[in-house]
């Protein structure tokens, strides 16, 4: 045998996953058919939405926070090319430190798309060449793509997906966005600061399915103030490209008159859908689910011995975190350790100003599953941190067992939600109470007293408020 693990995609699920088989002493390979390490997140998901949303804030800062802070600055110019270089070397520093961590950990790199050939035979196949490598197992990491809608064709010019949205070379005079899902909120955020109109058509009544509803609601409301337009329970059912101004046709999603709504550019992004094009998946016997998803048991697993399938590729959060720790496990696993995920704690962040984080039940899963629970809320109007700075927006609210005080959920709108999450998922990990938390000193003055305050406020004490 060549290897012992050949893992197929270098996203984070894969390159994390061959990482962790080298440190657990397999010799391994990664295949990976793009030009450079990293998957969509480095190359064009998380590093580079994240790069041009920080670039962005920065630029809506400085001309609308700096003043009333004393900070006079003249109004700041935008130079779009550059903002773009910033960005570019982010994602250039992250995926030369994949290439790092592969030279560093003795990994292959095999450039080429892969294709199983049955167990322990992967081809790779690049400039018109291909080879066969023989390994004792196999990972499938190929993450997703993205989900198109019938009838609109995505050139990444004028009607774009995610990554046509992420290299814009003007900010778009009308920007609108179909799906009002992570993608949409994080990117028609980014255009939204650089001067965008932004109107985005959503199928449900509401914005971001899955999260807590009430999240949702105040959220919708701080955007709304912010300057986006919202049309929930509505679809986008054509886009007419013939003249300089992109014609789409709204309908309601129970029926009715359909309007039109003109736009420089329109971004899709209605969802992900996982990607095995080319693998050969069928040929060699794995099995799918019925939503195209390569199906696992739960160790990985895949209807053909020794091969095995994690990330955006398998059921789940399309998450990066949740791959990565997908990687760590099934390397453990190959290794004859017990690699495990906990998927009742897996945090998701909207990466917007403000962050929005939760993790574990909304109140909409805990009401549906009949467990009783108490609420603690606290708002950032009422933290002294919040206060000073002049950033008072949103609250963290705290889900606990009504008869154990065990937390189930922890759900943050605010401006530094995504790291202020973590002491939750932490708690949960242990099976912490709502009392285990409000017991524990919280430095001050920061703003995760607020999550502190929340979890005296589950058993009615909050002293702030
Ligand atoms: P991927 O990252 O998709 O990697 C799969 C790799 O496999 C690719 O490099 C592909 O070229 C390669 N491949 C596919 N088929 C073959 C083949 N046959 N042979 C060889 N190579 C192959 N998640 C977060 O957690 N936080 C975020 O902030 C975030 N932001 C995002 C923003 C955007 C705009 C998008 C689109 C996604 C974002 N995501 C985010 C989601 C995140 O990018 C994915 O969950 C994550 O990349 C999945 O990792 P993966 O390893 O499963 O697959
Ligand atoms: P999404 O699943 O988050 O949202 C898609 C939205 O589109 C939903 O609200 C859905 O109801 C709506 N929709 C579906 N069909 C529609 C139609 N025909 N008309 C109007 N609306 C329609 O998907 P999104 O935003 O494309 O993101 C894809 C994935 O990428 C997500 O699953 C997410 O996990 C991941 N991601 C994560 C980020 C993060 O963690 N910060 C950032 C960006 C993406």
């Amino acid at each position: 045998m060549a290897y012992d693990l050949v893992v197929i995609g270098t996203g984070p699920g894969g390159y994390v996953c061959a990482v962790r088989a080298a440190q657990l002493g397999m010799k391994v390979a990664v295949v990976e058919k793009n030009a450079t390490l990293g998957g969509t997140c480095l190359n064009v998901g998380c590093m580079p939405s994240k790069a041009l949303l920080h670039a962005s804030e920065m630029f809506e800062e400085a001309g609308h926070s700096f003043a009333k802070m004393g900070v006079s600055v003249s109004a700041p110019k935008l130079d779009l090319p550059a903002m773009m270089n910033f960005k570019q070397q982010g994602i250039d520093g992250n995926v030369k430190g994949v290439e790092f961590l592969m030279k560093k950990n003795k990994i292959d790199v095999l450039k080429g798309a892969g294709k199983i050939l049955g167990t322990g035979k992967v081809e790779i196949s690049a400039d018109g060449k291909s080879q066969v490598i023989e390994t004792k197992s196999i990972v499938i990491a190929t993450g997703s793509d993205i989900a198109r809608l019938k009838g609109i064709e995505i050139d990444e010019t004028r009607i774009v997906s995610s990554t046509g949205a992420l290299s814009l070379d003007k900010v778009p005079g009308k920007l609108l966005i179909v799906g009002a899902g992570v993608i949409g909120l994080e990117l028609g955020s980014v255009w939204k600061r650089l001067g965008a109109e932004v109107v985005v058509v959503e199928f449900l009544d509401r914005i971001l399915p899955g999260m807590d509803g009430e999240i949702a609601k105040q959220f919708q409301r701080i955007l709304e103030k912010q300057g986006f337009a919202f049309k929930l329970g509505a679809k986008v059912t054509g886009v007419d490209t013939s003249g300089k101004a992109l014609k789409a046709t709204v309908e309601p999603a129970a029926g009715g008159a359909a309007e039109t709504l003109e736009a420089d550019v329109v971004l899709v992004c209605i969802g992900r859908v996982p990607y095995t094009d080319g693998l050969g998946l069928k040929e060699a016997g794995v099995a799918l689910d019925n939503r195209g998803r390569v199906q696992i048991d739960p160790h990985f697993a895949t209807s053909v011995k020794g091969v095995y399938a994690i990330g955006d590729v398998v059921a789940g959060p399309m998450l990066a975190h949740k791959a990565e720790d997908e990687g760590v496990a099934v390397a453990e696993i190959i290794a004859g350790q017990a690699g495990h995920v906990n998927y009742d704690v897996i945090p998701g962040v909207v990466y917007t100003t403000p962050e929005v984080s939760s993790v574990g039940k909304t109140e909409e899963e805990l009401k549906q599953a009949g467990v009783a629970y108490t609420v603690g809320k606290f708002p950032f109007t009422a933290n002294g941190r919040s206060k000073v700075n002049q950033t008072t927006d949103g609250f963290v609210k705290i889900l606990a067992d009504a008869k154990t005080d065990r937390v189930l959920g922890v759900h943050i709108i605010g401006i530094e939600a995504g790291e202020m999450i973590h002491e939750a998922a932490v708690l949960m990990e242990f099976g912490g109470s709502a009392e285990d938390l409000a017991r524990t000193c919280h430095a001050h003055p920061t703003r995760s007293e607020a999550i502190k305050e929340a979890a005296l406020a589950v058993g009615k004490r909050a002293i702030h408020m």
